[in-house]
């Protein structure tokens, strides 16, 4: 069934590469919500509408959801718990059940070993903030599914496995273009609903990203 996809973010990283393989193999229209909305221009005009809106704004949120399937968020930032409280309220007001959430690894120390500390010492607050926001919306009666992807390379692969909240995480990096894959698949199959699902590249466990 084709749907109608919101894409919070949608000049972030990832996902402007989900945007491409929306585009690509699905037929899926999509609504792409960002700041400063000059800077995406779509390839496919009949099937991508631009929204200029800040996450933080119900309101705004609340406009762009109209018609919408479901919503995905790549979100960023110091008040990322901020965006996923209206996010959340723009959803229950509008009546969208389906989420796909960007969040990161580490938010329930799930990590292991070294690459775990290492992990929280270098994050920091940024886990803390994660681990809020997360918190909203597991707290949420939405159909979400969190993505806690390893560390982010740009690497042209798709390659991954997953892990559950509830399990140890595994390995240290993934690539954006496995997430932007794995979001695409979330969206069309409706699968991991009220799941929190972790993200690595197999065979990728060490102290620290290969990259530091
Ligand atoms: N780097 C890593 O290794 C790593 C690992 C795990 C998880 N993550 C997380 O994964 C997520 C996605 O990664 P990415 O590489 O796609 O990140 P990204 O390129 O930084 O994309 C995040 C997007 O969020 C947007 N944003 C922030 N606040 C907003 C607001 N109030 N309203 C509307 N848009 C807002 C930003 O918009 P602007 O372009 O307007 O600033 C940006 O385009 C991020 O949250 C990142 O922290 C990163």
């Amino acid at each position: 069934m084709t749907k109608k996809v919101l894409i919070l973010g949608a000049h972030g990283k990832i996902a402007r590469l989900a945007e491409k393989e929306f585009l690509e193999k699905t037929d899926d229209s999509l609504k792409l919500f960002l700041r400063k909305a000059s800077r995406l221009n779509p390839v496919q005009p009949d099937r991508e509408t631009v929204i200029e809106g800040d996450a933080t704004n119900l309101e705004q949120l609340v406009a762009a959801m109209q018609g919408v399937d479901a919503v995905y968020a790549n979100l960023a930032g110091g008040d990322i718990k901020q965006q996923a409280q209206a996010v959340v309220k723009a959803m229950d007001k509008v009546g969208i059940k389906r989420l796909v959430w960007i969040s990161t690894l580490g938010i329930y120390d799930e990590v292991p070993g070294k690459f775990g500390e290492w992990n929280n010492s270098t994050l920091g607050s940024y886990i803390t903030n994660y681990r809020a926001a997360a918190d909203v919306i597991e707290d949420s009666d939405l159909d979400y599914t969190i993505v806690r992807p390893a560390w982010l390379t740009n690497n042209d692969e798709v390659d991954f496995e997953v892990t559950q909240k509830g399990e140890v995480f595994k390995g240290t990096e993934v690539s954006r273009k496995s997430i932007a894959h794995i979001v695409v698949e979330l969206i069309q199959n409706n699968t991991e609903l009220k799941h929190s699902i972790g993200v690595n590249k197999p065979n990728t466990d060490g102290d620290k990203p290969s990259w530091y």
